[in-house]
């Protein structure tokens, strides 16, 4: 692990030169090993000078906020301050339906709470940081913006990731991006560094999207009760990939809300209800990706157990698309 203590020196050092002996920082954690391992790092070199905030932007999965607060106080120690965004970020998502004015709409929401929070911070203990940490990857680098000559066929946008470029430019913060050169698995090396300590159980989370369960509810996300939906179906689901020891072998795994509804019969009634799809796939770093062979033993279990515990769903389809030509996410 030479390598890894080498880089996490370097980037150390990386992050005392650039923000000098006074300055403070703010980071966003998203609850992600990402975030969270890129915060634990910055915390090392400043210390009180770091100030963290975890927003519930209300696209988060079953009790995720409670759970991961726990772990960054009471676990990493690291200075958090929780700010509940989910009434004005629902309010602003109303109506809107295409992926990417999600996408849009959900990281400009982000940005106004990191405004608010340094004015807060200001304010309150007449701090004024000019350093904003990201959990930025490789991946998430080359993805958004692919490097000329990189041999990737888009030179387009794929998905506009929402914790990569687009700050504004009076948004006068300086990006502190401890992993940009890194890939998920070095990451989670870095995190497992005595240094940084940062627990197995989150070392080992599957990734989340920094929008959360809005490209996992297509089309809008408002309408009805799609989040609650999902998040009880997710926690199912995941609930079943642990049980049958699964959860280690798969890059990612969670469930999709359809905006259609299909006929089924539940107890003696017919119905006309909610259809989930599943989907887990594995992968080395998210750019590509296979589906997941579950057993049909394992597919039948969690089929059951979603429909008898979420009784608004009638239908469990499961995702064999990789990437490509599907991408990870449904949005
Ligand atoms: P896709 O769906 O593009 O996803 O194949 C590749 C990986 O990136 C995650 N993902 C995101 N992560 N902000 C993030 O931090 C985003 O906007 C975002 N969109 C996708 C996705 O979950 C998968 O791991």
């Amino acid at each position: 692990d030479w390598k890894i203590e080498q880089v996490l020196e370097e980037e150390m050092e990386k992050i005392r030169q650039l923000v000098g002996p006074t300055e403070h920082v703010i980071c966003a954690l998203s609850g992600g090993v990402d975030s969270t391992v890129a915060a634990t790092l910055v915390h090392q070199v400043l210390g009180d000078r770091l100030h963290c905030i975890f927003v519930d932007n209300g696209l988060l999965r079953y009790k995720e906020a409670e759970r991961v607060m726990l772990t960054f106080t009471q676990h990493l120690h690291l200075p958090v301050t929780k700010v509940d965004d989910s009434a004005r970020m629902l309010q602003r998502l109303k109506g809107v339906k295409d992926p990417e004015a999600k996408r849009k709409a959900i990281g400009s929401g982000f940005i106004d709470v990191f405004r608010e929070y340094a004015e807060e911070l200001q304010r309150t203990i007449g701090v004024q940081p000019r350093f904003l940490v990201q959990g930025t990857l490789y991946p998430d680098v080359i993805e958004s913006c692919p490097p000329p000559g990189s041999g990737r066929k888009h030179s387009h946008t794929i998905k506009s990731h929402h914790n990569v470029g687009g700050l504004p430019k009076d948004l006068k913060f300086q990006l502190v991006e401890p992993l940009r050169e890194l890939f998920k698995d070095e990451v989670r090396a870095l995190g497992r560094l005595p240094q940084l300590n940062v627990p197995e159980a989150f070392i080992k989370r599957h990734p989340f999207p920094g929008p959360g369960l809005a490209v996992r509810v297509l089309g809008d996300v408002t309408e009805g009760n799609a989040l609650e939906v999902l998040r009880q179906v997710d926690e199912v689901y995941i609930q079943c990939i642990r049980d049958f020891g699964l959860y280690d072998e798969i890059w990612q795994a969670f469930a999709v809300f359809l905006p259609v509804r299909a006929v089924g019969v539940q107890g003696d009634q017919r119905t006309h209800s909610h259809v989930v799809a599943l989907r887990a796939v594995t992968s080395a770093d998210g750019m590509t990706a296979d589906w997941y062979p579950f057993e049909p033993a394992f597919l039948q279990a969690a089929s059951t157990k979603i429909c008898n515990t979420v009784r608004s769903v009638n239908r469990v389809v499961y995702d064999v698309t990789s990437k490509p030509p599907g991408t990870i996410e449904w949005e």
